[in-house]
């Protein structure tokens, strides 16, 4: 956001003076005030289109002068286009710095995802095969007890059996296959047919996408659908969930909407006061793929999440493409 008025005409009238100056010196002097005064307009907060208005309108306020300070036209564009550059440099190296630090956020993310890959296989196969080895033993003690005896045996089998496939569901709920195989919409389906199995709470999921989201992009919301659900089971009492996946031009939309005992949040910020890692990891992981969530809450009127994602990230400074 801007500054006030004051701060930006002071900054308005000393670019302006520094621009005459160096038009007429055309020396390093002059360009390094440029770069001190584009610095100045970053730490207030003056974007970068106002920056260049700015720039704009000092070239046109000098214009009428250039006869009397003896600079031709077509050298006074020439050097005036140097000058901005200059005063434009902290403006690219904090954009730099932000694709960068987006990069590598998008980078731990992928490494995240790889480990919650590797945790899903390890409860899928490693539990699984501890559970077969129980059963193996199970079995060993049947045959050598009476078979009155082994009657209690078959019930403990039976619990196990119902571990075995709570275990299987929920290392493939915590990394999906078929969120590989077949795409978001199909993963998310698996999603809500467990959680509102184990919940009660009704969840429908609704989708028009036409077609599969690049990879990366399809795991986020993945996971943000996961915590929002893990949420509304956790916090809401909720009595059902809407989930909606739909996108539109180039940017894809997906709203999350229960009718549970919602929360109170203080002022502009929309995250309650109380916070765990939830949300902030939603709005975290969404950031370096140029996305953001809406949170709107209010006690006793359910909670809707609506997120916003561009289809495809394009950052020019972006290390790693998926
Ligand atoms: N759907 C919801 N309904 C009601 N309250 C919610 C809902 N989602 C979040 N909240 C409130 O927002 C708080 C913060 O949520 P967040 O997901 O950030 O943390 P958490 O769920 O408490 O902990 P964590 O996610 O780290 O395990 C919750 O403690 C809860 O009070
Ligand atoms: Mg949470």
């Amino acid at each position: 956001m801007d500054k006030p008025r004051p701060s930006i005409d002071e900054l308005a009238r000393e670019y302006t003076a520094a621009l005459r100056t160096y038009l007429q010196r055309r020396d390093e002097a002059g360009l390094q005030r440029a770069y001190e005064l584009g610095r100045r307009g970053l730490s207030e907060g003056v974007g970068v289109l106002r920056m260049s208005a700015l720039h704009h309108q000092a070239l046109a306020d000098i214009w009428p002068e250039l006869k009397e300070l003896r600079v031709p036209a077509l050298r006074a564009i020439k050097h005036a286009g140097h000058f901005f550059t200059e005063s434009m440099s902290a403006f690219e190296m904090t954009h730099r710095a932000f694709c960068e630090a987006n990069a590598a956020l998008r980078g731990m993310n992928d490494s995240l995802e790889e480990e919650v890959k590797r945790i899903a296989h390890a409860l899928h196969d490693e539990a699984g095969q501890l559970l077969a080895a129980v059963h193996l033993s199970l079995d060993q003690v049947a045959r050598d007890l009476q078979p009155q005896a082994s009657e209690p045996l078959r019930d403990i089998k039976e619990l196990l059996e119902q571990v075995g496939q709570h275990m299987r569901r929920l290392s493939h709920e915590l990394r999906p296959t078929i969120l590989d195989d077949l795409g978001l919409v199909p993963a998310i389906d698996f999603l809500a047919e467990g959680m509102a199995k184990r919940s009660g709470i009704n969840i429908t999921v609704r989708s028009s996408l036409p077609e599969r989201l690049p990879v990366r992009l399809e795991t986020v919301l993945y996971r943000v659908v996961q915590e929002a659900l893990n949420n509304v089971i956790r916090h809401a009492r909720a009595r059902s969930v809407n989930i909606e996946v739909r996108s539109s031009g180039k940017v894809v939309h997906c709203a999350i909407i229960d009718d549970g005992v919602g929360f109170r949040h203080e002022g502009p910020d929309p995250l309650p006061a109380r916070r765990g890692l939830g949300l902030s990891g939603m709005i975290e992981k969404l950031r370096p793929l140029g996305g953001g969530v809406k949170i709107e809450s209010a006690p006793r009127q359910g909670t809707k999440l609506f997120i916003t994602v561009p289809r495809e990230v394009e950052y020019a400074y972006s290390s790693s493409r998926r």
